[in-house]
């Protein structure tokens, strides 16, 4: 990166910084990830989002390590029976994991990325557990999943400034011990305190479509299905994730622990990483219908008829509504884009929001979002899912929104080829183009 793209990367996060002052993630670090060499970058790009002014609670896992601790281990359904004599190594396995994260956090060296951060982390009894019980004629001992989540405690820790960090321990009232899953910690711990993020760091970097290509947005219910469609797959952290979007936490980031940067990319990039789930930003934008056309119409006409828009007729759009998202509150379309896929490039065409609900926000997605903005987050998936390295767009009168929105000015001749064939010199359009990566 050389120093104009890294002031244009710096410039760009600017908003992320704003938006996630004072949000709260939980970070679920699966025990696998301390195997991985970018566990020191992860540990330095939380301290980095922690001196941003987001509220931390870290929750890790340590499956990998217990495994190599306890050989003789028996599972039900995947999940780990405690036996009482087991407790001590699997309490020292966690001790020795949580010393390690301390550790790295306090690393204030001036060769390291933590100098002079001095980052407060803090654990403790914030979850009272209780025993898992007999499931399917099976006693899992001491097993245990979580009671209660003492939030006060919680966010008094997040509101001293210090970042709390987790193991999946928990005490019940009479002093009891209790082997939690890391996973459903997290999801409990999000859930409890109304976070706006859960961040899961998983072994894959994404989930996949049948192309092999990343699927950057899903809603719960596409996920619901994807999960359907797995058999015999570790997908725990999946039904988490269904379980915290459905639960109320508006977002739930899947990234890799193996991809260094991945967890700035996904906050201060409009790009993200991995896969995120969300409810709200699907709730507002879905892929268009047959049954839309008429709306779009009634949308699109008036700048049709101002020139703003090139007119299309019904039947083209009839045909072209595959390539359509709308946006849709109170079961009425308020907005439309369209996004066709060429060669290494996508174009946006006919962003129209309805003029009564332009310029306005919606408390949406992973923050407040304009309408306007929505669709072009959605579009802009739709275009890494067609794997679009840059969005272009022509305009004649809407250039300032568009620069407003990423877009770089540039010439007709940057336009894939059978789009620069078609190009009209007449209408003069100004290209428009938003790199993706
Ligand atoms: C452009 C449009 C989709 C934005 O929708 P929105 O939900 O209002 O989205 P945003 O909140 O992101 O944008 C609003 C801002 O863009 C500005 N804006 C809207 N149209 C603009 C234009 N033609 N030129 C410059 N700025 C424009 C608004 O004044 C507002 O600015 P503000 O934030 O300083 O108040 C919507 O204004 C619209 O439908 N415009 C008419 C259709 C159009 O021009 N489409 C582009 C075709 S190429």
């Amino acid at each position: 990166m050389d120093t104009s793209d890294y002031a244009r990367w710096f410039r760009d996060s600017t908003p992320y910084i704003s938006r996630h002052r004072n949000s709260t993630f939980v970070v679920l670090l699966d025990g696998a990830a301390f195997n991985s060499a970018n566990l020191a970058n992860i540990v330095h790009d939380l301290a980095l989002v922690h001196v941003l002014g987001a509220r931390l609670v870290l929750v890790h896992g340590a499956r990998p390590q217990l495994d190599r601790n306890l050989t003789d281990s028996v599972f039900h359904q995947g999940r780990r029976i405690t036996r009482p004599a087991d407790l001590p190594a699997i309490t020292g396995t966690y001790g020795e994991l949580r010393s390690r994260l301390e550790a790295m956090f306090s690393t204030g060296l001036p060769s390291s990325p933590l100098h002079q951060t001095d980052i407060a982390v803090i654990s403790g009894n914030f979850i009272t557990a209780q025993p898992l019980g007999i499931v399917d004629g099976v006693d899992h001992e001491l097993t245990g999943a979580t009671r209660k989540v003492h939030t006060r405690r919680l966010r008094l820790a997040l509101d001293s400034g210090a970042l709390v960090l987790l193991s999946p321990i928990g005490y019940s009232p009479s002093g009891q011990a209790f082997n939690l899953a890391s996973d459903e910690l997290a999801t409990d711990v999000a859930l409890a305190l109304g976070a706006d993020k859960l961040v899961i760091f998983n072994p894959a970097e994404a989930l996949t479509g049948d192309n092999g290509e990343r699927l950057s947005v899903m809603s719960p219910s596409e996920l619901d299905t994807y999960l359907s469609q797995q058999s015999g797959a570790d997908v725990n952290h999946l039904h988490c994730a269904l379980r915290a979007c459905r639960g109320g936490v508006k977002n739930t980031q899947l990234i890799g622990y193996e991809k260094d940067g991945a967890l700035l990319n996904e906050l201060y990039t409009a790009k993200g990483d991995g896969t995120q789930i969300t409810e709200s930003l699907h709730d507002l934008i879905r892929p268009a219908r047959q049954e839309d056309v008429a709306s779009i119409v009634e949308i699109i006409r008036p700048l049709e008829d101002q020139g703003i828009l090139v007119r299309r007729s019904r039947d083209r759009l009839e045909q072209e509504i595959g390539h359509f998202l709308v946006a849709e509150i109170d079961s009425t379309v308020v907005g439309c884009c369209a996004v066709y896929p060429y060669e290494n490039a996508a174009e946006l065409a006919c962003v129209v929001v309805h003029p009564s609900y332009r310029d306005r926000l919606t408390d949406e997605g992973s923050g407040q979002l304009s309408i306007g903005s929505a669709l072009l987050e959605a579009a802009e998936a739709a275009a890494r899912t067609a794997s679009a390295q840059n969005l272009f767009a022509l305009t004649t009168q809407t250039r300032d929104w568009f620069l407003e929105n990423g877009f770089i000015d540039n010439t007709p001749d940057a336009l894939p080829a059978p789009k620069q064939a078609l190009y009209n010199y007449q209408r003069n359009s100004r290209v428009m183009i938003k790199p993706l990566d």
